[in-house]
């Protein structure tokens, strides 16, 4: 069984954004499964580079269509991920200087940020964005 499992509470109705959301469940299942297996420090590199590649993606969508449809919460959405950015920005650093601790901070942040970001900020512009794509 994964440690996160995907399930319609993450779905924000939006089915490009819930692929991408359920690439974040994936990544985290593969860094928990890494660090299961004690062979994170394998893998740690490669999940760095593919959040850093994520977050650009991600974020850009979900920007995107807040600009076009004039999403009122837009800024305070956009602060998150900026300081989401920053943050793995730190564990990149870290990462790099070779600092331990790096796969347990990630993933207990990571894991926060499910609950803290997507269960509430994305999930807060579902029915708005979807309004307005209709
Ligand atoms: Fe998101
Ligand atoms: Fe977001």
């Amino acid at each position: 069984m994964a440690f996160i499992e995907w399930s319609e509470q993450f779905s924000v109705d939006i089915a490009s954004i819930d692929e991408q959301h359920r690439h974040l469940v994936e990544l985290i299942n593969k860094l928990h499964g890494a660090m299961m297996a004690k062979e994170s420090h394998l893998v740690l590199d490669e999940i760095i580079n593919e959040l850093i590649a994520y977050t650009f993606v991600h974020f850009n969508t979900e920007e995107e269509f807040f600009s076009q449809f004039g999403y009122p919460e837009a800024e305070n959405h956009m602060t998150e991920h900026r300081q989401f950015i920053e943050k793995v920005d730190s564990f990149h650093r870290d990462f790099v200087a070779k600092k331990i601790g790096v796969s347990v901070g990630i993933l207990d942040f990571l894991t926060d940020w499910l609950k803290s970001h997507i269960l509430n900020r994305d999930k807060a512009y579902g029915p708005f964005l979807r309004a307005n794509m209709a």
